[in-house]
């Protein structure tokens, strides 16, 4: 059966380049065979992150759902935005919440990631296209026992580089993004078998 990959962008915003670009990442990883489920992280609404929330009522519902969508995947595909040279709260706020462990689970938080593959891509009007970023978001995900590949792309001159449609003007930003979407489907396959 095809490896899962889920893929989101680490944005809330409805016009957001970040979340244009992980979709082209996504079509590239469908096209090397994988399954791929694109989400927007507001779907799940999750309470800014803190221990007595959790403490009093466990894990939100919201929650729940995103673990058990982490769980049946073993792929993540990452759009980043970067905010003052790191991770978006948005971002940060998601993988906290579902590092946590669930009513009766073991108190082993890496559960939902470890063993999991993860490529980032990142979009950003700035020069750097947001790779300030992704330095953390690779940091933080390692931590959690995410094996996160070497190849990464970030997209700078966001406003230039992505059409009215919210294709990438480049065709050779296009054949980066989807050779990298390509590398995920491939070593997650490789490491799922
Ligand atoms: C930004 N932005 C930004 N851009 C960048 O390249 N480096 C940075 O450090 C920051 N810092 C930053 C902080 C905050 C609080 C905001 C709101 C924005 C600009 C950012 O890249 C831009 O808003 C993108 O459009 C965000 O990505 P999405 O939402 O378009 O995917």
């Amino acid at each position: 059966s095809p490896i899962k990959i889920l893929a989101f962008a680490g944005s809330a915003r409805v016009e957001s380049f970040n979340k244009k670009l992980v979709k082209i990442a996504a079509a590239g990883a469908a096209d090397a065979g994988a399954e791929v489920t694109l989400i927007d992280l507001l779907t799940y609404p999750m309470p800014l992150f803190n221990e007595d929330l959790e403490a009093k009522d466990g894990l939100p519902e919201s929650v729940l759902q995103f673990k058990a969508l982490l769980k049946s995947h073993q792929g993540l595909l990452l759009a980043c935005p970067e905010y003052n040279g790191s991770i978006t709260p948005l971002l940060k706020n998601a993988i906290d919440w579902a590092s946590r462990p669930e009513p009766g689970e073991a108190p082993m938080a890496l559960s939902c990631f470890k063993g999991k593959v993860a490529a980032l891509l990142s979009a950003s009007p700035g020069g750097l296209g947001g790779m300030r970023g992704l330095v953390h978001v690779r940091a933080i995900l390692e931590g959690i026992g995410v094996l996160v590949i070497p190849e990464q792309k970030a997209i700078s001159g966001a406003y230039q580089a992505f059409d009215d449609q919210g294709n990438l003007v480049d065709e050779k930003q296009v054949d980066a993004v989807r050779a990298i979407a390509n590398k995920l489907a491939t070593v997650t396959a490789k490491l799922s078998q």
